[in-house]
């Protein structure tokens, strides 16, 4: 009776693999027939139940027809796989039609800005130098005339990675590493780079941003350098037109110290939103360098005077392209970034 059964199965697996005439209707017959739940593991499990006598020729025959069915398995997938491999070759490809654009990423907008200001600067003999983004108390705040306790710390806090290392709070303390430097040459370099605050983000502050800082050490460098400097900033990023003017202010690091303003572009000059109806609008802090920073650098500020100022490249970027909100720059929205090639 179950060998009986078995000739049968083996007989309509036979003639069905005949008519799967795909590989997925293939490996259904696999598991209809050969699978862990298919129907010859079905009888092999009656097997157990047979009379003695019967079951070693019982045994022996399922396996013949389990290996049978296998060979015939093994062949026709090898059919298949043959001719998939065969269709492949024999495919045409149409070299002349066009090919899919390859997307191409462009510059961030930071990026941009910082190197439209290199190119203004070079030219006024400025080179890049660098400095670390993780800095020392010492110098982010003690040589730059920012003890301990000193009131101005507050308008700087950041994120202290120990008691006395920290993530610089501007490009400041690049002044020092540079003036230790090139000590006693003349400078003129350009410090750009992450800077890094502890406050609320908001439309107007992240936590991280850029700064370019800008330092000139000399022995004949008098305030009119600097105003000449970055007057001439001022009208070949923003525009030959602008009007700018220096209001005091203060730095622990620079005596004097001044913020420059240009009229702004919104309103004219009127007065809008955009600049709290004053008509002009912040882009810069600057200063001649403090003696007592000269001499944190190495330089006698009896021979010597420095000039520095530092600037921020997305408010820049923001005033140039009228963007509302500093949030934008770090968010990795793709209709925003892709606004400026
Ligand atoms: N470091 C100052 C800031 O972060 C800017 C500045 C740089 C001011 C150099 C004067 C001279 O606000």
């Amino acid at each position: 009776m179950l060998l009986e059964d078995l000739r049968i199965l083996q007989q309509r697996a036979e003639n069905t693999l005949d008519d799967s005439d795909s590989p997925e209707e293939l490996e259904n017959w696999k598991i209809k027939y050969l699978g862990r739940k298919g129907e010859l593991t079905h009888i092999l499990r009656g097997i157990g139940s047979l009379p003695k006598e019967e079951r070693s020729s019982a045994g022996k025959v399922s396996n013949q027809v389990k290996v049978a069915l296998e060979k015939i398995y093994e062949e026709k997938k090898r059919y298949f796989d043959e001719k998939q491999y065969h269709d492949k070759m024999m495919e045409r490809i149409d070299i002349t039609l066009p090919g899919h654009p390859i997307y191409q990423g462009k510059l961030h907008p930071s990026t941009r800005i910082l190197r439209q200001i290199y190119s203004i600067f070079a030219p006024m003999g400025f080179q890049i130098f660098d400095g670390p983004e993780v800095e020392t108390d010492l110098y982010n705040f003690e040589l730059l005339n920012m003890p301990p306790h000193h009131p101005a710390r507050d308008m700087w806090d950041t994120f202290y990675i120990n008691k006395k290392t920290l993530l610089r709070t501007h490009t400041s303390p690049g002044q020092i590493h540079a003036m230790k430097y090139f000590c006693p040459d003349p400078i003129r370099v350009i410090l750009p780079g992450k800077c890094y605050r502890y406050e609320a983000i908001t439309a107007r502050s992240e936590i991280m941003f850029h700064q370019i800082e800008g330092l000139a050490v000399g022995k004949s460098l008098t305030m009119a350098d600097l105003k000449g400097i970055l007057v001439e900033f001022a009208h070949q990023m923003f525009g030959d037109g602008r009007k700018t003017r220096f209001r005091c202010s203060y730095f622990p690091f620079t005596e004097p110290s001044v913020e420059m303003d240009i009229d702004c572009m919104i309103c004219k000059g009127k007065g809008c939103q955009i600049c709290k109806r004053t008509g002009w609008l912040e882009i810069l802090g600057a200063g001649i360098v403090h003696p007592q920073v000269l001499k944190n650098g190495g330089y006698d500020p009896r021979v010597y005077c420095g000039l520095a100022f530092g600037m921020g490249p997305e408010r820049i970027a923001m005033l140039k392209y009228g963007i509302d909100d500093i949030r934008h720059f770090f968010s990795n929205d793709l209709r925003f970034l892709e606004q400026f090639c």
